[in-house]
This record gives C-alpha cells, sequence and structure tokens, in this order.
C-alpha cells in the first residue's frame, strides 16, 4: 500500500486550478521526484500534501486513509514533513531553537535531546553552528539546518522542494550529498529539484508534470534517458 497517494487531485488558488487530475503514489522506501518547469505546479503539489493547499476535488490519502481535510501539524502528526522552498529559517533564533521548532509534535517533544543527537549525527556541520543565529548562516548551511528541521520531526516521508535552489555548484553537492544521507538512513523522500540530473538518478521513481497535469510517469533512470525529458529539461 502506498505510504502516501494522491487521487486525481485538483486544486489551487482562489480562481486560478493549478493541478489538474494528478495522481501520484509513494510506497515506503522510495525516492519519487517530480520533474517540472517553473510555475508547472511542483510546489503546489508539495503545498497540498502538507496540508497547506485543500484539493478541490479527488483525494489525499496516507497509509490507505482519507486526509484530504486534515490541517498541517496533523499531516505531521502523520509522519509527512516538508522542507519548505526558500529554507524559511528563523533568522534571529539560534539553530538549536529552530530545529526544536521542528519536533513540535508531542510525542516529538518528548524524545528531542535524542532526537537531535540522532539528526546531529547526520550533519556534524549544523552542530558546530548550534548556538548561532540562523541568520548569520551561509545559504548552504541554512539549507542543511532547514533540512535537519524536517528531520527532527522524525518523518516517515520528507519531502524536499528546490533544496538547491540559489547555491554555489559545490554547495548544492552538499546538499545532495545531506539528501543520499537522508535516504540511506531509509527515510522515504518526495523531492521537486530543478537540479533534476542528480535527482532522476538517485529516484525509484518519478513524474513529469506539465501545466498542472502528469504527463509521464517512469523509474528516473528511465525519465534521464527519455528523449522528451532530455530535450525539455536538460537542454540536450
Ligand atoms: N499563493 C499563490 N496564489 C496564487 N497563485 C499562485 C500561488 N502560488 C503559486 N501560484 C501559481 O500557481 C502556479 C504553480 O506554481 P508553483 O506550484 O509554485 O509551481 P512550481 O513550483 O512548479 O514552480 C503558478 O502559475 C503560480 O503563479
Ligand atoms: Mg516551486
Amino acid at each position: 500500500m502506498s505510504l502516501l497517494r494522491l487521487e486525481n487531485v485538483s486544486a489551487g488558488y482562489g480562481a486560478v486550478e493549478v493541478l489538474s487530475d494528478v495522481t501520484i503514489d509513494v510506497a515506503p522506501g522510495e525516492v519519487v521526484t517530480i520533474v517540472g518547469a517553473n510555475g508547472a505546479g511542483k510546489t503546489t503539489i508539495l503545498r497540498t500534501i502538507a496540508g497547506l493547499v485543500r484539493p478541490r476535488s479527488g483525494r489525499k490519502l496516507i497509509d490507505g486513509r482519507d486526509v484530504s481535510a486534515l490541517k498541517p501539524p496533523a499531516i505531521v502528526d502523520l509522519g509527512i514533513t516538508l522542507v519548505p522552498e526558500g529554507r524559511q529559517l528563523f533568522p534571529f533564533m539560534s539553530v538549536r531553537e529552530n530545529l526544536m521548532l521542528g519536533a513540535y509534535k508531542p510525542a516529538a517533544r518528548a524524545a528531542i535531546p535524542e532526537r537531535m543527537e540522532e539528526v546531529l549525527a547526520l550533519f556534524p556541520r549544523v552542530r558546530e553552528r548550534l548556538d548561532q543565529y540562523a541568520g548569520s548562516l551561509s545559504g548552504g548551511e541554512q539549507q542543511m539546518v532547514a533540512i535537519a528541521r524536517g528531520m527532527m520531526a522524525n518523518p516517515r516521508l520528507l519531502m524536499f522542494d528546490e533544496p538547491s535552489l540559489g547555491l554555489a555548484p559545490m554547495i548544492v553537492k552538499q546538499v545532495f550529498e545531506i539528501v543520499d544521507r537522508v535516504v540511506a538512513a531509509g527515510t522515504t523522500v518526495l523531492i521537486v529539484e530543478q537540479n533534476i540530473y542528480h535527482t532522476l538518478s538517485i529516484a525509484t521513481r518519478g513524474y513529469v508534470l506539465e501545466n498542472g497535469r502528469i504527463v509521464m510517469q517512469d523509474t528516473g533512470p528511465a525519465l534521464l534517458r527519455d528523449p522528451h525529458v532530455r530535450r525539455a529539461y536538460l537542454g540536450v
């Protein structure tokens, strides 16, 4: 059974429909990616899963249960966390405080010290910065804090929205190493990323989203070889 399923979901903002009839499955242990141009609706899919955007039609299922009406904290409680585009840290709070905010559900809060140790073991660079203001860190370090914060909730599914956006190539490599570490730790991942070469090469499956519709799905490596994907998204 899918950990997460969007079933024929349409969603949007005000009068504008952004997603049309989107069906996506994520099974436990998978790394799933969504490929699409700017404005295709990738962030809207992640926000819909997180409960920040409500489906207008269709259903959202977690472990087969209809959770379409649940609010964002309830989705986190069910084990799904979003690392949002642009990090969205609290700049005038310490790194430690930012991390603690990732563990706001009651069960996670009780276990903060243990969980923080587990997370910091994955992110040694973050440990060195615990007492600094989050806003004083470099872009790459802030992205690592944002991912570490997402891990604090001990999610079953961690969603990444453009984790490498705006970062220098060398830092992008480090962010992908972190993503790989999250995957290796056994966390299921749904990732949206402009740098599709890396994500498609690690993805068990990928979906191609065009104008709010899924137009193609296959294994990551098969999409990477696909002529349409190569022309439209890799420029080759
Ligand atoms: N808060 C919002 N209000 C109105 N329109 C929005 C909002 N957020 C995104 N959109 C529109 O929805 C479409 C899809 O956006 P988005 O999901 O951010 O795409 P992507 O992440 O693939 O770039 C775009 O046309 C965008 O302008
Ligand atoms: Mg986006």
